[in-house]
Parts: structure tokens; sequence; C-alpha cells
């Protein structure tokens, strides 16, 4: 009974006694350990805050506004965060908006817009010095897609000049270049040919109302439209003959008669 009371005792002060050193024996390799992961994070995010950026330098209000109201910002700002192939984006100063004449953007559907902004940006971060080498490598792919929705670079003496084949401008400053995030102001809107192809960009409008119809009615109905057009022109078109000709007959025998009386 006593000895047990004392080995208990005894265990505890043991363990009492052990523990600061257990303590002290941990918390040396904890300092160690600091050091190496503390450097890690430090270069992998410099995060770029491109609403910030922007709203800052330009004017960029309009260009930002459509980021924002389209919700593109979150896009490039998802690339911008996540990606190691960053982002370059062209941003159209206000007065370029101002001064967009024919081609309204007003008239564009929301996806439309939406197209047109996602237009502005290539989803690689590209240094100036990197477009001497993309004019070989053009048209190059924007964040709308490639096609029609890609861009020529061409370098003329140092200067970088965009194609959109409807747009034709140039970079006239940088905004910011950083390894992630590249930012050039641009003279002009640009305007993807995918949208601004034909003269009046409203024209597609009418269009999409025959494809509602499922895929399997749409020839027929195309059937009946075209059966329906020359069915009903030509008996309006072959009364109006016979209504002249009856007419004409008519004037010919009253003619006729007034002769006889003559
Ligand atoms: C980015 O900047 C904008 C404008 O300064 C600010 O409203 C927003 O909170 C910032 N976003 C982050 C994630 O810091
Ligand atoms: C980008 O990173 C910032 C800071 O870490 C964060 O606040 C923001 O929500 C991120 N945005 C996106 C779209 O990933
Ligand atoms: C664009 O819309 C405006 C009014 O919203 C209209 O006056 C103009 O004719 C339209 N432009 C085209 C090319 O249809
Ligand atoms: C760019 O092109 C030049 C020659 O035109 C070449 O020497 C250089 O390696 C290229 N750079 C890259 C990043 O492809
Ligand atoms: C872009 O360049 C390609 C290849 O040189 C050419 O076929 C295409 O027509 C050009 N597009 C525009 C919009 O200039």
């Amino acid at each position: 009974m006593e000895l047990s009371v004392i080995f208990m005792f005894s265990g505890t002060l043991l363990f009492l006694a052990t523990s600061p050193t257990n303590a002290q024996a941990a918390s040396p390799p904890a300092p160690i350990l600091p050091p190496t992961p503390a450097p890690a994070p430090a270069p992998i995010p410099p995060y770029v805050n491109l609403t910030d950026l922007l709203s800052v330098a330009g004017p960029f209000h309009t260009f930002l506004n459509y980021l924002e109201s389209t919700k593109v910002i979150d896009t490039f700002q998802n690339q911008a965060n996540n990606t190691e192939e960053g982002i370059t984006i062209f941003v159209p100063k206000d007065s370029a908006f101002s001064s967009l004449k024919k081609p309204s953007l007003s008239n564009l559907t929301q996806d439309q817009l939406k197209q047109v902004i996602l237009f502005h940006a290539l989803p690689h971060y590209y240094s100036l010095s990197d477009f001497k080498n993309l004019s070989q490598l053009s048209p190059v792919s924007t964040f709308a897609g490639a096609g029609e929705f890609a861009l020529n670079f061409t370098d003329v003496s140092g200067t970088v000049h965009l194609d959109s084949g409807w747009s034709k401008t140039k970079v006239s400053s940088s905004v910011h270049s950083t390894d992630p995030v590249a930012i050039y102001q641009v003279d002009k809107v640009l305007l993807p040919e995918a949208i601004f192809g034909t003269d009046i960009p409203p024209t597609p409008a009418p269009t999409p109302a025959p494809e509602i119809s499922p895929a399997a009615d749409s020839p027929s109905s195309e059937l009946t439209r075209e059966g329906h057009a020359p069915g009903i022109a030509p008996p309006n078109s072959a009364y109006r003959i016979s209504n002249l000709g009856i007419w004409i007959q008519m004037v010919l025998a009253v003619s006729g008669v007034l002769v006889l009386f003559l």
C-alpha cells in the first residue's frame, strides 16, 4: 500500500521533472522548421488586384465597368491568382470608348458584350519584348477563343500593333508588366470580327428565330414557308393579270360598240 503510493508519487515527480526537459527538447526543432517554409510562401503569390490597378490608372473606368457588369473581372482575376500562365490584358482608355462610331456596344446582347471584353485578354503573360516572337505566332487566341476571336500582332520598330480584322490599333503604354500580370493600354476598343464581321452588328438577330423550333421540324417548316410563298404569290399575280385582261376586253368591247355607233 505504502509502497505503491510512494511509487505513484515518485512517478509523478519523475514525470514533472522530465516534462520540462521534454518541452525543452521539443522546442529546439520547432525554431529550426519555420525558417525553411517561411521564405517559400513569399515568392509564390504576388497578388495583383486587377480592379485596384485599373481604377487608379487610365482613366479606364468604362472598361472596368464592363469588366464588372459582365463578371469577366472574376475570370481575369482568377487567371492572375491561380495560374502559372498568367494573363495579358489590353485596356482601352475611356476616350477610346467614347470615340467609337458606327459599331456601338450598346446594341450588343449581354453575351456578345462579354465576348468583346474577353477578347481584350490573352491567357498568358507576355512582356513587351515577347511580342516580337508573337508576331510569328499570329493569329493568337484570346480569352474569347480562336479563329475569328484571335488577334494578330506585328512589331513595327518596337511598337506592338494589334489587328482584330475589324480594329487596328497599337499598344500605347505599359500599365503593369510583372510576371503573372501584364496590362497594356491600347488606343482603340478591340472589336472581334466574329461579332462585327458584318457592317451592322444586330443583323444576326432575325436568324435565331427559325432555330427555336426543333431540328427535326425546321426543314418541314422551311418547306411550308417556301411552299406558301410561291403558292400564294402566283394566284395573286394571275388574278391581277386576268382582271387586267377583263378590263382590256371590256374597254375594247365598249370602244368597239362606240365605233359601230359612230
Ligand atoms: C481589390 O481592389 C478593390 C478596389 O480597390 C477593392 O474594392 C477590393 O476589395 C480589392 N479586392 C481584394 C481581394 O483585395
Ligand atoms: C484572388 O486572390 C485574392 C487574395 O488572395 C482573393 O481575395 C480573391 O478572392 C481572389 N480572387 C479570385 C477570383 O480568385
Ligand atoms: C443601335 O441602337 C440604337 C438605339 O438603341 C439605334 O438607334 C441604332 O439604329 C442601332 N444601331 C443599329 C446598327 O441597329
Ligand atoms: C524569339 O525569337 C528569337 C529569334 O527571332 C529567338 O532567338 C528567341 O529565342 C525567341 N524567344 C522565345 C522566348 O521564343
Ligand atoms: C492574321 O494572320 C493570319 C496569318 O498571317 C492571316 O491569315 C489572317 O488573315 C490575319 N488576320 C487578320 C485579322 O489580319
